[in-house]
C-alpha cells in the first residue's frame, strides 16, 4: 500500500497550480526557470525572508507568492553545480522529495542545460525515488505528518533535453526498483520470508528474462551440501539454494558471479543469541536480498553482461533436530568443518554455495555478501562494509565503485596467520577462531572454499540494516550492495 512515484521528463513545464520545485545555485539562486512562474516577482523577495541562498542541499518553501502560476513554490540549492558527484546530485533529489509533502503532481525546475546534465537529472530522479521508499505494509493506520500515504505521485523534470533524460534515466530505474527489492526482502519479517517465500521472490525475476532454479532440500543432499543443511536442522521450515542467471552477454563469456547468505532468520541455534536486539535478525539475509536486487537491476536495465546469483536460504533455530557444538560436517568441497558455535552459522551456508558456485559456472570473478559478524560493526560501524580479497585488482575496482555510490568497502587483511587460528583438532578446520580478529578469520574460513577464482567478500553486518537515516535512505534496510556492485558491473565488465 506503499505510494507509487512515475517520473517523467518533458522539454515544457505546465504549472497550472499545484507545486513547482526549483533548482537553485550559489550564483542563481531563483533561476530564469523559476522567475517564470512568478509574474508579479515576489519570489527573490520571499526566498530573501527565507534566508534560502542556494546552498548545497539546502531548501526553501515558499506558500503561494501573489500571482505565482503555482500555489506553492520550493527551492532546492545546489550550490555549486559544476562540483556535484553523481551521489551529491541523489542527494539534492532525496531533498526534493522532502518538499513534496501532500503534492500529487509536482513539476521540477531544473534550469539550464549547462548546469544540470542529463546523467545529474536522472540522478536527481533516483535520489528521490530512493528517500520515497517507506516500508509500511504492516501500518493499518498511516501516519498523517509527513507521509504520503498510499496514492500516485507524478514527478515531471522540465529539462532542454527531456529525451535525453528519459534514456538515461532508465537504467536509474532499475537500479531503483534493484534497491527496493532489496529493501523490502530485509524488512519484511521471518514468519512473512521463510526460505521457500524468499525463493519463490526470486522465482518472480523471472518477468525480466532471469532464468531462475530453485533446489530443494533433497537436491541438496544429493550435492552433499552438509554443511548448508546443517544450519537448517533445528528449523521446520525447509531450506532452498535458488540460482539465478542473466545472460546479456556474449554466450561463451564467463560469468561474474554473486553468491549471498540469506539466513532468514538467526536464533544463534543451540548457542543462542541473548533475547535484546534478536528482532534485528530478521535481517540476516541481506546479503541474499542484496544478490537478489542486483540480479533485479542488471535485468531490467539490460546489462551487457553474464551474470550468476546465488543465494543460501535457511533459518537458524534451535530444537531437538538442531546441530551442537562439537558435531562435524562434511562441507560440499569435501573439507570437514567442527562446529564450535552454532550462531556462526553464516559461513556455513555460504561455503557450499561458493563450491557450488565455482564447481558449476566457473566464474570470472566470485563476491560474496553476508551480514557475516557483529565484529565487523566494532571495526568499521555504520559507513564502511569490510571487504576481503585474494585479488588486488578486484579489490580496487569494488574500493573505487564504493565511493562512486558511497557504498563504501574498507579492506582487511587476509594472512596466514589468522588462518591458522581456524585449525580444528578433530576437523580440517572449525568455524569459529575464538575472540580476537572475528570477521577476519571469518574470511579466512570462506577463502578456504574459493580456490584460486579472484574473489571477494563484503561483510555487510555494519551496512546492511539498522541503517542511519541519509538524503537518500530514511528505512531500517539500506538495500546496501545493489548500487555498489551495479556501478562495479557497469564500470568494468560491460565493455
Ligand atoms: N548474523 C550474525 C552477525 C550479525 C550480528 C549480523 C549483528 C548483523 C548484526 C552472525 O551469524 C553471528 O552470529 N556471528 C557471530 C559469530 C561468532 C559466534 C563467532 C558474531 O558476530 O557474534
Ligand atoms: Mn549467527
Ligand atoms: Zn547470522
Amino acid at each position: 500500500m506503499s505510494m507509487s512515484i512515475e517520473i517523467s521528463f518533458s522539454k515544457t513545464a505546465k504549472t497550472s497550480g499545484g507545486l513547482v520545485i526549483a533548482l537553485g545555485s550559489l550564483a542563481e539562486p531563483v533561476s530564469a526557470a523559476a522567475r517564470s512562474v512568478d509574474s508579479a516577482g515576489q519570489l527573490d523577495k520571499a526566498v530573501k525572508v527565507a534566508g534560502f541562498t542556494g546552498k548545497n542541499f539546502s531548501t526553501a518553501d515558499i506558500i503561494a507568492p501573489i500571482d505565482a502560476q503555482a500555489d506553492r513554490v520550493a527551492l532546492v540549492g545546489a550550490g555549486d553545480p559544476a562540483k556535484l558527484t553523481a551521489h551529491d546530485w541523489m542527494r539534492v533529489g532525496g531533498k526534493m522529495f522532502t518538499l513534496i509533502r501532500k503534492a500529487e503532481k509536482v513539476t521540477v525546475m531544473l534550469g539550464d542545460a549547462d548546469m544540470v546534465s542529463v546523467d545529474a537529472a536522472a540522478d536527481m530522479a533516483l535520489g528521490l525515488l530512493l528517500r520515497a521508499y517507506k516500508f509500511d505494509l504492516y501500518k493499518t493506520k498511516k501516519a498523517d505528518d509527513d507521509d504520503n500515504g498510499s496514492y500516485k505521485l507524478t514527478v515531471v523534470f522540465q529539462h532542454e533535453d527531456a529525451a535525453g533524460c528519459k534514456k538515461t534515466f532508465a537504467s536509474r530505474q532499475a537500479i531503483a526498483d534493484g534497491v527496493k527489492l532489496a529493501r523490502d526482502l530485509v524488512n519484511e519479517p521471518a514468519n512473512v520470508l521463510g526460505p521457500v517465500e524468499f525463493a519463490a521472490r526470486a522465482k518472480a525475476l523471472e518477468a525480466l528474462g532471469v532464468e531462475v532454479e530453485i533446489l530443494t532440500e533433497k537436491e541438496m543432499k544429493k550435492l552433499k551440501m552438509e554443511a548448508l543443511l546443517g544450519v537448517s536442522l533445528g528449523s521446520v521450515r525447509p531450506p532452498r539454494l535458488a540460482i539465478m542467471k542473466w545472460q546479456g552477454g556474449k554466450a561463451k563469456d564467463k560469468p561474474l558471479a554473486f553468491v549471498g547468505k540469506g539466513v532468514v532468520f538467526d536464533t544463534g541455534g543451540i548457542s543462542i543469541k541473548p533475547a535484546a536486539g534478536m528482532e534485528d535478525m530478521k535481517g540476516d539475509m541481506g546479503g541474499a536480498a542484496a544478490v537478489t536486487g542486483l540480479m533485479h537491476t542488471l535485468a531490467a536495465r539490460k546489462a551487457k553482461v553474464n551474470a550468476i546469483g546465488i543465494i543460501g536460504l535457511v533459518e537458524n533455530m534451535p530444537d531437538g533436530a538442531a546441530q551442537r557444538p562439537g558435531d562435524i560436517v562434511r562441507s560440499m568441497s569435501g573439507q570437514t568443518i567442527e562446529i564450535i558455535n552454532t550462531d556462526a552459522e553464516g559461513r556455513l551456508v555460504l561455503c557450499d554455495a561458493l563450491t557450488y558456485c565455482q564447481e558449476r559456472f566457473k566464474p570470472e570473478i566470485m563476491i560474496n555478501l553476508a551480514t557475516l559478524t557483529g565484529a565487523v560493526m566494532v571495526a568499521l560501524g555504520q559507513h564502511h562494509a569490510g571487504l576481503f580479497s585474494n585479488d588486488d585488482k578486484l579489490s580496487e575496482a569494488l574500493s573505487k565503485a564504493g565511493n562512486a555510490t558511497q557504498e563504501r568497502v574498507w579492506r582487511l587483511p587476509l594472512d596466514p596467520a589468522y588462518d591458522k587460528m581456524i585449525d580444528s583438532k578433530f576437523a580440517d578446520m572449525k568455524n569459529t577462531g575464538g575472540r580476537y580478529a572475528g570477521s577476519i578469520t571469518a574470511a579466512q574460513f570462506l577463502k578456504r572454499f574459493v580456490g584460486d577464482t579472484p574473489w571477494a567478500h563484503l561483510d555487510i553486518a555494519g551496512t546492511a540494516m539498522g541503517s542511519p537515516s541519509t538524503d537518500i535512505n530514511q528505512s531500517w534496510a539500506s538495500g546496501f550492495g545493489v548500487r555498489l556492485l551495479d556501478e562495479l558491473v557497469r564500470a568494468n565488465y560491460e565493455g
